[in-house]
């Protein structure tokens, strides 16, 4: 018997159904019909092909230049859109118009993907997931480009970019462009003890999750919040997942990525495909700036959670995916996230990472997709009124309108509301460079591994880190026992008894 069929494997019997009656008729990208699309125009049987054929060149010309740079982080991965619906009233912290009112919907696309893996790498990596949500909100775009994890390796976006260097594509060696290379993982991770946190949940049950719909939500960073009044609040995001949470082994995982590397893309078109909708509550975490000042650790640093017990989740909305794409490239691949897309009564705090962050996505997106890409349909904000024209691939014409701020003849001008909502922030204090990368970095592991990880899961833990540490450098081993130790001596003793006892297994 033929096995059943999945709705992705009936994408083309669906889609041809549509057609059956309207068939289409071939054009050239000018939209003019194509006389013929088997053979190319050449002189005689076995003559050369005239340069007349101008469709089959243009059509080659066009596939020679289909790729575009793949980004250099998160490149893999799948999306879909969907909507955010207000559940609850936070008008009282942020008075941004996506939170207006209970019941109000907004249009979103949700980006999902691994961080270190290339383009055409498995789904069922041992990785951090991506979590990234496009809002197409009444004031324009909003983006909350978070993960699957409330925290992240290091603080300060100054170590970013080496840390993705060890990271990236599982750390491929730069000389031989081998992958892996453990001894850099563990370096690095070893001489920056503020990623222990992250590397305990990248190794515990989280770090390979079983589909992108059975996953937490993590806005990661730390935000602002302004009310109608202009009082300030800092803020995080948590998107609790309303599907059951799953998760891999390692040699589930390991199977997996070799009968289908793109399990993960699959389930998400199969399960919205059948109707079967994923969905996430939204919640944050409130800080008054009072709070922030008086706090023992700090809240801007992105390697710590702030306790639930101090900070509860207070609940905003759901959100719903319910339309896959309908052409990946046009609308997954060429979406760009950006956390410095804000609205009115969202802010960025002094967080480092998310400072760094608010340079670094605008900036690759104008390369990798040209200095036009918010005028893409699935970028663009619902009205864009500004002095900005032309470059490379403008649509928007903006109507005749002026090109240049002030003008006497009708150009936009500042919107009040949003002035008016723009926080005056009293900063003071010296420039200079302070490497936060020692500020309590156990505490928080120490509370994962002793109160939060069931003891099989500590098992599995212990395992994982054993199987990446095992082709390491004996010197770097030790490090890291050392590093474990720190955050728990038992932990520390396990993982150096593996190390003399476990078989090597990689993932
Ligand atoms: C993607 C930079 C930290 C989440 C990217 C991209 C860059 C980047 C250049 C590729 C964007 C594209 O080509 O479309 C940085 C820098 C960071 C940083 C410089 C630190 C200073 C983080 C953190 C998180 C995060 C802490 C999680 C909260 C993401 C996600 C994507 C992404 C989810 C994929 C967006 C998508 O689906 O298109 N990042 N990143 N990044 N980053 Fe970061």
């Amino acid at each position: 018997a033929t096995p059943k069929r999945d709705a992705a494997a009936e994408q083309l019997t669906q889609q041809s159904k549509k057609h059956q009656v309207d068939k289409d008729v071939i054009t050239a990208n000018w939209g003019t019909a194509v006389a013929g699309k088997d053979a190319s125009l050449t002189v005689g049987y076995n003559g050369p092909i005239l340069l007349q054929d101008y469709t089959l060149i243009d059509e080659i010309a066009h596939f020679t230049r289909e790729r575009i740079p793949e980004r250099v982080v998160h490149a893999k991965g799948a999306g879909a859109f969907g909507y955010f619906e207000v559940t609850h009233d936070i008008s009282q912290y942020s008075a941004a118009k996506v939170f207006s009112e209970i019941g109000k919907k907004t249009p979103i696309a949700v980006r999902f993907s691994q961080v270190a893996g290339e383009l055409g790498y498995a789904d069922t990596v041992r990785d951090i997931r991506g979590f990234a949500i496009k809002f197409y909100t009444d004031e324009g775009i909003w983006d909350l480009v978070g993960n699957n994890q409330p925290v992240f390796f290091v603080k300060d976006c100054a170590l970013f970019p080496s840390f993705i260097h060890v990271v990236k594509s599982f750390f491929r060696n730069p000389a031989t462009h081998l992958r892996p290379d453990y001894d850099m993982f563990w370096d690095m991770v070893t001489l920056r003890a503020e990623t222990t946190h992250t590397t305990m949940i990248f190794f515990g049950d989280r770090g390979i999750p079983a589909s992108y719909r059975k996953m937490h939500g993590f806005g990661t960073n730390t935000y602002a919040f302004v009310n109608a009044e202009g009082k300030f609040f800092y803020c995080k995001f948590h998107h609790v997942c309303q599907q059951p949470i799953e998760n891999l082994t390692s040699e589930e995982a390991q199977r997996i990525a070799g009968i289908d590397p793109d399990y993960h893309t699959r389930d998400l078109y199969n399960a919205i495909e059948n109707g079967d909708y994923p969905a996430w509550n939204m919640y944050v975490q409130i800080m008054t700036p009072e709070q922030a000042a008086a706090s023992p650790y700090d809240p801007f640093d992105d390697t710590k959670v702030w306790l639930r017990s101090e900070y509860p989740l207070i609940p905003v909305g759901r959100f719903v995916l319910n339309k896959n794409p309908n052409n990946y490239f046009a609308q997954i691949e060429q979406i760009g996230f950006d956390p410095a897309h804000l609205v009115p009564g969202i802010e960025p705090s002094p967080d480092r990472m998310l400072q760094g962050r608010l340079f670094a996505y605008g900036d690759t997106h104008r390369y990798r997709l040209g200095p036009n890409y918010l005028q893409f349909p699935v970028n663009r904000p619902f009205k864009v009124t500004n002095f900005s024209r032309d470059g490379d691939a403008t649509y928007h014409s903006q109507g005749g309108s002026p090109n240049y701020h002030p003008n006497s003849f009708g150009g936009p001008e500042v919107d009040k509301r949003a002035r008016n909502l723009a926080p005056v922030l009293p900063l003071h204090g010296e420039a200079k460079r302070v490497d936060n990368g020692n500020d309590d970095n156990f505490t928080q592991p120490r509370m994962l591994y002793q109160r939060v990880m069931k003891p099989d899961e500590r098992g599995r833990l212990i395992q994982n880190i054993v199987s990446w540490l095992k082709p390491t450098r004996v010197d770097l081993q030790e490090r890291a026992i050392q590093m474990f130790s720190n955050v728990d001596a038992d932990l520390g003793q396990r993982i150096k008894t593996g190390l003399n006892t476990s078989q090597y297994v990689q993932l």
